[in-house]
C-alpha cells in the first residue's frame, strides 16, 4: 500500500508571535509512503527538489540524512512506537517545492506529510491533536507543523506537560502576503543559538502587548492595529546580524500607506511583506533594490493564505 499527502508551506511567528503563531501558504511538498514487501531491505528515502526559482543546493541536499536520523523517518517511527509497533519496511518520497532552509517550513512540511501518510497506513490510530504532538517532537515548536496540518492561521501553543493548545483564526482575505525569498541558506539551529537564554522585562511584555494586539486586529481586520502589532524583542534584532539587508527591508516600509508590516518569515532569512491595496510591483522591486545591492537573488512571490492544511492525494 501507498498513501501520498501534499503539505503547504509556512511561516511562523509574524513578529511578535515566537514559536507560537502561523500561517500556510500555497507552496507545497508532497510526501509519499510506501510499506514494502521484501523484508529486509530497510527504509529508503528519495527526495526529488521541484523547485524551479530556489532549487535546493546539491551540498545541502546530500547533507540531508537519507536513513533512520531523517527528520520524516524519525516522526514515522515515534508514530508507530506511540502504538507499541516498529516501522516497516519503508519507502518514503519527498516532491519538495518548498525552498529549503529559507525560513518557509521545509521540514515542518515532511514531518506532517510522514505522520499523516504513515498514520493512514497504520489504520489512522492517530487523531489530529495526536498527530500535531508527535510532529512538535519532532520540530521543536507548533507554530510551523499546526499551520501545515491545519491549513490558514493558526495559534498554537506547547504547554508544560507536552499538550498542544490551538486555535485557527480568520486572517483576512484581502491581506497580501509578499514573500521574499533571498538566495542564501539560514538554518534554524544556527538561527536559534543567536537568541539569549533570557530577556529583559519589559522585552517580554513589549511581546506580549504587541501579540496581544495582532490577534485582535487579525480577528476584527484593523490594519491600523495590524502595523502597530507587526513588531517584536524576543527573536528578530537578535537574527539581524545573520540576515543581511533585514533591517533595511524593514525600514524602507516603515511609513508606507498600505504596508502593514514586514516581518522574518519563521527563523528568516526569507522575510514577508503584509500589505492591503498597495503596489506589489512598488515591494518587489524596493525589496530586490536592497538585496540585489548586497548581490543577493530574490525570489519574490506575492501569495494569499493557503485556508487547507495536510491532504491525501
Ligand atoms: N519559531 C521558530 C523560530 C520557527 O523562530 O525559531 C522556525 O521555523
Amino acid at each position: 500500500m501507498k498513501v501520498s499527502v501534499k503539505v503547504p508551506a509556512t511561516s511562523a511567528n509574524l513578529g511578535p508571535g515566537f514559536d507560537c503563531l502561523g500561517l500556510a501558504l500555497p507552496i507545497y511538498n508532497t510526501v509519499t509512503i510506501e510499506e514494502t514487501v521484501l523484508p529486509g531491505t530497510g527504509i529508503e528515502i528519495n527526495m526529488i527538489s521541484e523547485e524551479e526559482e530556489t532549487p535546493i543546493d546539491e551540498m545541502i541536499f546530500d547533507n540531508i540524512p537519507k536513513d533512520e536520523n531523517n527528520i520524516v523517518y524519525k516522526a514515522v517511527e515515534m508514530l508507530y512506537n506511540s502504538i507499541g509497533q516498529e516501522p516497516a519496511e519503508l519507502k518514503i518520497n519527498i516532491q519538495s517545492q518548498i525552498p529549503i532552509t529559507r525560513g518557509l517550513g521545509s521540514s515542518a512540511a515532511v514531518i506532517v506529510g510522514g505522520l499523516m501518510a504513515a498514520n493512514k497506513l497504520l489504520g489512522s490510530p492517530a487523531d489530529e491533536t495526536a498527530l500535531l504532538s508527535i510532529a512538535t517532537e519532532v520540530e521543536g515548536h507548533p507554530d510551523n507543523v499546526a499551520p501545515a496540518i491545519l491549513g490558514g492561521f493558526v495559534l498554537a501553543s506547547q504547554e508544560e506537560d507536552g499538550t498542544i493548545t490551538y486555535k485557527k483564526l480568520n486572517w483576512p482575505s484581502e491581506w497580501d502576503i509578499t514573500v521574499c525569498i533571498p538566495d542564501f541558506e539560514l538554518s534554524t539551529n544556527i538561527a536559534r543559538s543567536v537568541l539569549p537564554e533570557t530577556v529583559p522585562i519589559k522585552d517580554a511584555v513589549y511581546n506580549a502587548k504587541h501579540l496581544a494586539m495582532l490577534i485582535a486586529a487579525v480577528e476584527t481586520k484593523d490594519e491600523k492595529l495590524m502595523k502597530s502589532a507587526l513588531h517584536d524583542k524576543l527573536h528578530q534584532p537578535y537574527r539581524a546580524k545573520l540576515v543581511p539587508g533585514m533591517e533595511e527591508i524593514m525600514e524602507a516600509f516603515k511609513h508606507e500607506e498600505g504596508i502593514l508590516g514586514t516581518v522574518l518569515s519563521g527563523a528568516g532569512p526569507s522575510m514577508l511583506v503584509i500589505s492591503h491595496n498597495y503596489d506589489l510591483d512598488n515591494i518587489k522591486s524596493k525589496v530586490r533594490e536592497i538585496w540585489e545591492g548586497q548581490s543577493i537573488k530574490t525570489d519574490i512571490r506575492t501569495l494569499k493564505v493557503e485556508p487547507n492544511g495536510a491532504e491525501f492525494v
